[in-house]
């Protein structure tokens, strides 16, 4: 009797400190600039005390991460990154449906993210695809849509990410099927190429090649190209002529995660108009989700830029993501 009484004792110790380890602790798998996912991790920690892990991998790497440790999810929280792979995610059953109080305060096209992932994710930013220059090396002619990148003066001097890693480049591929329709816009790619010096891996790089003039132009999220610009690079952001795609940045929550209740917590903390501040002082200049965030004054005007209205729930989809990416890997990935 007493060694029973000892042991459930000593068990429900046990138990307490685990749910107070846990209680204590997020794993958060990031997916914008490395910059703003550390200044996020700290703010938190340091607000909450909850003890924050943090890796940063591109969109489309960290959906591949979910889906590998689906049978032992090791991450709390996705937060950033392209929408369309956290729509994947979602409709896969990666991600865990919750609503948040805070969806009250956001913007509709925000909300409209949460409502097509039934509740699995939430946006927390937009921003637009586009491009950027170096202007000490192009200095006659800039290009101005994407028909002028195809231009052989262009030769290895353009620079993209792989859409397979890389949620941008994702939505450039997603984008020109949705501009040009799906055989021309593989066309385009196919021609891209001739151009293209590199696939990088993650979406911010060709821009930050392009600031150091290893390579002409980058094509990225033109927030990126701003972001640049603004720390003094001679980049040039240009919205393409023809329109352009955009993406809702996501955020969800990872279906069994170890630390459930510090995940909703950060989601909530996530979406204050506090929290979201934090990206302009990281040198991101996306449009917040919150209706109360200041847009920074660096932002590019999505109201002044020709935008596609982009189908997220098509391009978001499980069978159409993988089936682009394939075609990409055939027709274009195949050809380095
Ligand atoms: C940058 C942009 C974000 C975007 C992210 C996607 O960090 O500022 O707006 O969501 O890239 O990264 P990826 O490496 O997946 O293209």
């Amino acid at each position: 009797m007493r060694t029973s009484k000892l042991m459930s004792a000593t068990l429900a110790g046990l138990l307490g400190l685990t749910a107070a380890a846990q209680a204590n602790e997020l794993v958060l798998y990031c997916s914008v600039q490395e910059e703003w996912c550390r200044l996020m991790a700290e703010s938190f920690q340091r607000e909450t005390g909850i003890n924050v892990l943090m890796t940063r991998r591109s969109s489309g790497e960290t959906y591949a991460q979910l889906k590998a440790e689906a049978g032992q999810p090791r991450g709390d929280v996705w937060w950033g990154g392209t929408g369309d792979p956290h729509l994947q995610a979602a409709q896969e059953g990666l991600t865990l449906e919750y609503r948040s109080p805070m969806l009250a305060e956001l913007q509709d096209w925000a909300v409209q993210q949460a409502e097509t992932s039934g509740f699995r994710t939430v946006g927390i930013y937009a921003g637009a695809l586009g491009f950027g220059y170096n202007s000490t090396r192009v200095t006659e002619n800039p290009p101005a849509c994407w028909a002028d990148l195809l231009d052989p003066r262009f030769d290895d001097d353009v620079q993209v990410a792989n859409p397979n890693s890389s949620g941008t480049a994702y939505t450039l591929l997603a984008t020109l099927v949705q501009l040009m329709g799906e055989d021309a816009a593989f066309d385009y790619l196919v021609k891209l190429d001739a151009n293209v010096s590199q696939y990088t891996q993650s979406g911010g790089a060709p821009i930050r090649n392009a600031a150091t003039g290893e390579t002409a132009i980058g094509i990225v999220f033109m927030h990126d190209a701003v972001a640049q610009a603004v720390q003094g690079a001679p980049i040039v952001p240009v919205a393409p002529c023809e329109g352009t795609g955009y993406e809702i940045g996501s955020m969800s929550i990872i279906a069994g995660g170890p630390n459930p209740d510090s995940a909703k917590r950060f989601y909530d903390w996530a979406l204050t108009p506090a929290a979201q501040a934090l990206g302009a002082q990281a040198n991101s200049f996306q449009v917040p989700s919150n209706k109360g965030t200041p847009v920074p004054p660096e932002s590019p005007a999505l109201d002044q830029i020709r935008l596609i209205d982009y189908d997220f729930a098509t391009y978001g989809s499980s069978a159409t993501r993988t089936r682009l990416l394939a075609r990409w890997d055939a027709e274009i990935g195949s050809r380095r």
